[in-house]
């Protein structure tokens, strides 16, 4: 088979991570005779500081007839972050209707989690994240700028179509998986939309009696997420709990370099977007020192999404027998003193 991707590596260690991959995953799908045709989209801060946009008006047409979109990461220390994160990677998810964040944390062997205790296997849970609305949908405004009786207003933005999807995606992976769902709320504080999330969760139960389903207050989850981390399976969360519970799930399970994640329209009218969990990150940008792991990982998850379940397994496995292996290199966040490229090149070596 032959895919038609969009890459679009983006700012700072996003293309760094992006581009040391390619090699990785060129290597796994001529493995298994896949064929991969890659038009690069060079859109981001540098497009946004010369031309005054991310990416350009017709950008969502431009990406619309591929098979899936990969990107690096979005974030320039001299463009503020709302400019960044709406201008391109909201844009799409939203413009796309990936509603449907989903995000893997795992615990490989050979990994060191801060929490003690914990061997490799020992997490294992995947967050299914609201990705279009709620807390990041754009709805408010300022007022009296400058005065003293400044305000702001931010709204949050819960519809049926976006909500039922998430939900219904995540029983759907609960039945592939342990049968065990942990809805995230906080209709305790949030007595609309998080009521609402609540009754939508109740309602598609329904369709799932076999779901074991467990609710937990936001707050108490990322206490229970350091405490007892094994035993979550599936959990589905709001756009805004997601996004920090999956900080806390790469925190937990090693690093925020290892983290995959995945844009998903379930309908498949448009195209999905891969990309690591991370961003840019300044600290480290230009110093070769960047884990591609995460974003090997989420090219597994790409692979999967289009069908080539064994080009995924390809990826997964290389990735795991690296971990596993006291003397192969590794990147500084999780203990070596080895560089992207090298890192990569191992892999590459590892992919079956
Ligand atoms: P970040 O994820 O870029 O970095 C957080 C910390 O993790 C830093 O110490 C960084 O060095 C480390 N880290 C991240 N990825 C790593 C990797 N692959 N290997 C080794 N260490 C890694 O988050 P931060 O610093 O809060 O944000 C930097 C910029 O990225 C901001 O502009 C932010 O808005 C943007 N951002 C973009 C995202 C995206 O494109 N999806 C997601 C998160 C942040
Ligand atoms: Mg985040």
């Amino acid at each position: 088979m032959a895919y038609d991707i969009a890459v679009v590596p983006g700012d700072g260690i996003g293309t760094e991570v992006v581009d040391h991959s390619m090699p990785v995953v060129e290597e796994a799908a001529d493995t298994h005779d896949v064929s991969i045709d890659i038009t690069r989209y060079d859109w981001g801060s540098e497009r946004y500081l010369a031309e005054g946009a991310m990416m350009p008006e017709d950008g969502l047409d431009r990406l619309r007839d591929h098979d899936a979109i990969f990107l690096g990461a979005v974030g320039h220390p001299d463009v503020p972050d709302h400019v960044t994160l709406h201008g391109l990677r909201l844009e799409i998810t939203k413009g796309f209707k990936q509603h449907v964040c989903k995000r893997p944390s795992y615990l490989f062997e050979g990994i060191t989690s801060p929490l003690r205790n914990y061997a490799g296997g020992d997490i294992d849970f995947v967050v299914y994240r609201q990705n279009t609305e709620g807390e990041y949908a754009d709805l408010g405004g300022r007022e009296y700028e400058g005065f003293d009786n400044e305000v702001a207003v931010q709204s949050a933005l819960f519809t049926r179509e976006g909500t039922e999807t998430i939900v219904r995606a995540a029983f759907e992976a609960a039945t592939e998986r342990a049968g065990k769902l942990t809805n995230i709320t906080k209709s305790n504080a949030q007595a609309h939309g998080m009521v609402f999330w609540d009754d939508i969760v109740e309602e598609v139960h329904g369709d799932y009696p076999d779901v074991e389903v467990e609710r937990l207050l936001v707050d108490a989850a990322s206490m229970d997420f350091v405490r007892r981390p094994e035993e979550f399976d599936v959990v589905v969360a709001s756009n805004l709990f997601g996004d920090i519970l999956t900080d806390l799930g790469a925190g937990i399970s090693g690093s925020m370099g290892l983290a995959p994640s995945s844009n998903i329209d379930p309908t498949r009218t448009h195209p999905s977007m891969f990309e690591p969990v991370h961003g840019s990150a300044f600290d480290i940008t230009g110093e070769g020192i960047a884990n591609p792991i995460g974003t090997v990982l989420s090219w597994e998850l790409l692979w999967d999404h289009l069908g080539e379940g064994a080009v995924a397994r390809g990826l997964h496995n290389a990735v795991a027998e690296q971990l596993a292996d006291s003397g192969a290199p590794r990147t500084p966040d999780i203990g070596g003193e080895s560089g992207t490229e090298a890192v990569a090149n191992d892999l590459r070596t590892r992919v079956e």
